[in-house]
This record gives structure tokens, sequence and C-alpha cells, in this order.
């Protein structure tokens, strides 16, 4: 029989401290009206100094391993996606391995920028299919508060802080799990949106810049381009998607999406105006919320997506 890697459980973390659009109108030329309009944005959650990427990300862990009843003893791969790891090196996935308690199997990090958490769950699904890992805790964890220039309103308004999990298990065919997924990239576009520093080059972290206009116009091509590409893979049509789980940059480009696919807002789980744009984070935040509250429900069928910086882009599409 067949293997395929089902999400036994989800989790999430994010920082107590609300940042709101009114906030940000103190201290860059900025409204709550524009940001609204243009973003959908509303509020955002930024960490406290002393909070590192890997504290969030094992408190998604956490909560993951406990709603699908695993222990350290259990997880055989750790894989966090994130742009923002603790330091250069060793991987953040180490880091949050070892405060675990996890003494098996392998940890590493995958940087794909906001689509890191579709292609961290592509590589783990991937592995699992070889046999010869079991069960992988999959997160997506970012502090891109650290990353912005705080004085470009182009940009700071854009994006906050958190965490997001799963527990991918290898278990045989029941009709449940991955069924599609497809990663792409396009290095020609990566002075669209790019962080300008690294250990490789100027030695300093850097700061986020974009061309935000750019890349929206990328975004929306190449998002419906991926998604009909993983239904085609499924054999399956758009009707037949119960949620779309995107990353969340911009409710316009979630707004669109929807459209090309001919469905409803309301299939389309959206969390960008309480988070803003996570990066890696997103896709597993806004799964756990609606995990949680009850609206995804085991056996539909949901459709992950994401585009960012690279460009890179991807789509998952499973039955949860
Ligand atoms: O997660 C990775 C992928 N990232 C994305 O998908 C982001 C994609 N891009 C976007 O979401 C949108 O392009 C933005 C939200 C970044 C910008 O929206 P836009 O409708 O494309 O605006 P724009 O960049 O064309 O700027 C329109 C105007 C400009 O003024 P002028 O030149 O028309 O006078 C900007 O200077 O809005 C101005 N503007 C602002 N005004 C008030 C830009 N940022 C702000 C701001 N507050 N924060």
């Amino acid at each position: 029989m067949a293997v395929r890697s089902i999400i036994t459980g989800t989790g999430s973390a994010l920082p107590p401290a609300i940042v709101r659009n009114a906030d940000l109108e103190e201290k860059l030329d900025t409204s709550d009206t524009w940001i609204v309009e243009r973003t959908g944005i509303r509020e955002r959650r930024i960490a406290a100094p002393e909070v590192k990427t890997s504290d969030l990300a094992v408190e998604a862990a956490e909560a993951a391993m406990a709603s699908a009843g695993v222990g350290a003893g259990d997880i055989d791969l750790v894989v966090v996606a994130t742009a923002t790891p603790d330091d250069t090196f060793p991987a953040t996935a180490t880091r949050v391995q070892a405060r675990l308690g996890i003494r098996q199997g392998a940890a590493f990090d995958v940087a794909a920028v906001c689509s890191g958490f579709v292609y961290a769950l592509t590589v783990a699904d991937a592995l699992l299919k070889t046999g010869a890992h079991k069960r992988a805790l999959v997160i997506g964890a970012e502090l891109f508060s650290r990353i912005l220039d705080w004085e470009d309103r182009t940009t700071a308004v854009l994006f906050g802080d958190g965490a997001g999990a799963v527990i991918l298990e290898a278990r045989d065919e029941d009709g449940r799990g991955i069924l599609a997924a497809r990663l792409h990239a396009d290095g020609r576009h990566g002075d669209l949106l790019f962080v300008d520093g690294g250990p490789g080059s100027t030695g300093t972290v850097g700061k986020l810049r974009m061309k935000g206009r750019e890349v929206f116009r990328h975004a929306v091509t190449n998002l419906a381009s991926v998604v009909e590409e993983v239904l085609a893979d499924a054999g399956l049509e758009a009707s037949a998607i119960d949620w779309i789980v995107p990353h969340q940059a911009n409710a316009r480009i979630l707004e669109a999406t929807a459209r090309k696919l001919g469905l409803p807002m309301e299939r389309v789980v959206m969390t960008v105006g309480q988070h803003a744009n996570t990066s890696a984070a997103s896709v597993p935040l806004a799964l756990d919320q609606a995990v949680r509250d009850g609206r995804i429900r085991p056996g539909q069928l949901c459709l992950l997506e994401a585009m960012g910086g690279g460009f890179t882009w991807g789509a998952v599409l499973l039955r949860f």
C-alpha cells in the first residue's frame, strides 16, 4: 500500500504585544485607512526584544505535538522554515530539537522566505515517502520585526512576528494526506524582495527591501498557475477545494486567487488582518486557527499556497 504524509496535529504561537495601525501612524507617514484599503492589515504581533525565533517555534511545536498526542521520542525529523534564524548557524531547527528533547533523526532549516512553510512541508513529505523518516515536525517561525526598516513606510506596516507548526506522519494511504505538491523558483527576481545584508556580503543582518507593486503582480500570476498544477496532478477541479489556506501577504492577493479559482471568499482562511505578513509562519498559523475554531475538519480538501522572496512559490494540496 502506498504511503501518504498526513497532518495529525497543528499548533501556533503569537507574541502577546499587539501593534495596531494607529500605533504606526504615530511613527510613520501612513494611515490606518491606507493600510486597511491596500492590504487588509489591521494589526500585527511584535515580539519583545529578548524573544528568539526558536522560542516561538518551540511554543508552536509543543501545541502541535499535544494536539497530535505525540512526544519527543516519536519525532525523527525537524524542519524549520525561517528567514530570521536565531543565529547564522546552527540551524534554528537544531535549537528547537534540543529544547524539545528530540534525540533521534535529522533537523535542518529551509530558507524560502514566505514560501518557506510550503517548501518545508514538501521536503518533509518527500523524506517521509522514502521511508527514512516516520514523523516530522514542520514549523514556520519568523521575527520579521527584526529585519524591518522601521522608517520605511512601504514595508514596515506589512509584516509581523509568529510561528505555526504541524506534525506530519507517514501512514498507509487511506484517502487522506498530501495529494500533490509543487515548488518553483525564479532567481532573476531576487532584487524585487530581499534583505540588504548577510554574513557573506556586508557582515551585517540587513533590512528588508521590496518593490511591492512588482511582487504583487508576479504573486497573482504565479499562484494561479501553481494551483492549477497541483489540481491537475491530483486530478481534481477547483470546485472540490473546501479551504484555501494561503500565505497572508495582502487581502487583495487572496481575493484575486479565489476569484481566479471561482471560489467564494468564505472558503479562504484569512488572518492577514490580525497577523499581517508573518512570512513562513503565515500558512501554518492560518491552518492552526481554522483547525482549532472547527472550520477545517478531517477529510476536507485544503489548498496551501505561498509566494515570496527569491522569487519562490509553491502549493500543497492535501486531504486533512
Ligand atoms: O510575502 C511576500 C510577498 N509579498 C507580497 O506579496 C507583497 C505584495 N505587494 C503588496 O502587497 C502591495 O504592492 C503593497 C501593499 C506593498 C503596496 O500596495 P500598492 O497598491 O501596490 O501601492 P504602491 O506601492 O503602488 O504605492 C501607492 C502609493 C505610493 O504613493 P505615490 O507614489 O502613488 O504617491 C506610495 O508611496 O502609496 C504610497 N504608500 C503609502 N502610503 C501610506 C506606500 N506605503 C504607504 C504607507 N502609507 N504605508
